[in-house]
């Protein structure tokens, strides 16, 4: 056990994500369970620099557990990305005593942390909550979960619109370059294709499948267009396949921020509680520059620097389901 953990500042940076405020109630709780003051800091690195953080207690994170997105405020920090702006963020740490960091975000928040933690003499905590699922060393990222759930929930409802008119959808859902909110939403929307990031389609391609739909008499066609493939975005694909064939009655509905918020689903709430104790327990034990998270049930231990540079491959089973039941 690492004595000399008496202080932990806690953050939440990036794209916002449903389960980070259960992630914070889980870091607060732990803290003062084992002695140790907990202090949020506000909209992420750049509260850092600006000296804005508040000590936080047990009441100061009753009732947060089911709500979206974060009561600490996030920020895409562009002066964190400064050494000057990072240096600043140190000094102020440590005229407050703070012994330690738990960042809660995605990969460019965890990039920030790893050169953060390497430039200064100051334990660093990565809890992976994202909707984009792209953090290796972890099966789920916080938010992933309720984000996939959003989707369906929204693309169940273009379903019915899309049946009773027998149109094409294009429908749009976030990732940026990572297709598992997609492949997801393309299983259990009952999609006729998914086009995502991480395999490459042709428009020809596109038009055959759809064209199979129809031969198959399918009475709707919804197509999950994914942030950050080969093709470009759901409008543009929709405008190339316009082009080519014109029997096709075609919609297109980008999804967006939507699936960013609401309130977390059951698993990203127990998803966020169990990662946000094993941070805190993970600096008690002397562990630094790593992120928590769960595989095959297991809690595991990963450099922060293997989180964001190690590739983790979309399931190539749910590529198999999605490809079989989309006839
Ligand atoms: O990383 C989460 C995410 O929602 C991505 O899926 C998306 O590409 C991006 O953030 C959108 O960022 P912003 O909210 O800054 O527009």
């Amino acid at each position: 056990m690492n004595k000399e953990i008496k202080k932990i500042a806690v953050l939440t940076s990036g794209g916002d994500a449903p389960g980070m405020n259960a992630a914070i109630r889980a870091v607060v709780r732990t803290g003062i369970y084992y002695d140790i003051e907990v202090v949020g800091v506000y909209l992420g690195y750049d509260g850092l620099i600006d000296n804005e953080m508040k000590p936080l207690n047990v009441r100061s994170v009753a009732n947060i557990l089911s709500r979206g997105g974060t009561f600490l405020k996030s920020a895409r920090s562009e002066r964190f990305r400064t050494q000057e702006g990072r240096s600043q963020a140190f000094e102020n740490m440590k005229n407050a005593n703070i012994d330690a960091l738990v960042v809660i975000g995605g990969d460019g928040s965890f990039t920030g942390a790893d050169i953060f933690s390497q430039e200064h003499d100051l334990p660093v905590i990565g809890i992976p909550g994202t909707i984009d699922n792209d953090l290796a060393g972890s099966d789920y990222t916080i938010g992933f979960d309720t984000a996939c759930n959003t989707a369906i929930e929204a693309i169940d409802k273009i379903r019915d619109t899309a049946s009773s008119h027998e149109r094409v959808f294009f429908i749009e859902v976030m990732g940026r370059d990572a297709g598992f909110i997609a492949i997801n939403a393309a299983i259990s929307g009952g999609a006729g294709a998914v086009i995502v990031p991480e395999h490459n389609w042709t428009i020809q391609s596109l038009i055959e499948k759809l064209q199979s739909g129809a031969a198959n008499k399918k009475a709707s066609n919804l197509v999950i267009v994914s942030e950050g493939n080969n093709l470009g975005n759901a409008y543009k694909i929709a405008k190339m396949v316009r082009k080519e064939i014109d029997y096709f009655d075609i919609r297109v509905t980008v999804l967006g921020h939507l699936q960013r918020g609401g309130s977390p689903s059951n698993l990203d709430r127990v998803l966020a509680s169990r990662l946000g104790v094993a941070a805190v327990e993970a600096l008690r034990e002397g562990k630094s520059k790593v992120m928590v998270g769960i595989i095959n049930k297991e809690l595991i231990l990963t450099p922060i620097n293997e989180a964001i540079k190690l590739e983790k491959p979309l399931i190539d089973e749910e590529f198999r389901i999605a490809k079989i039941l989309s006839i």
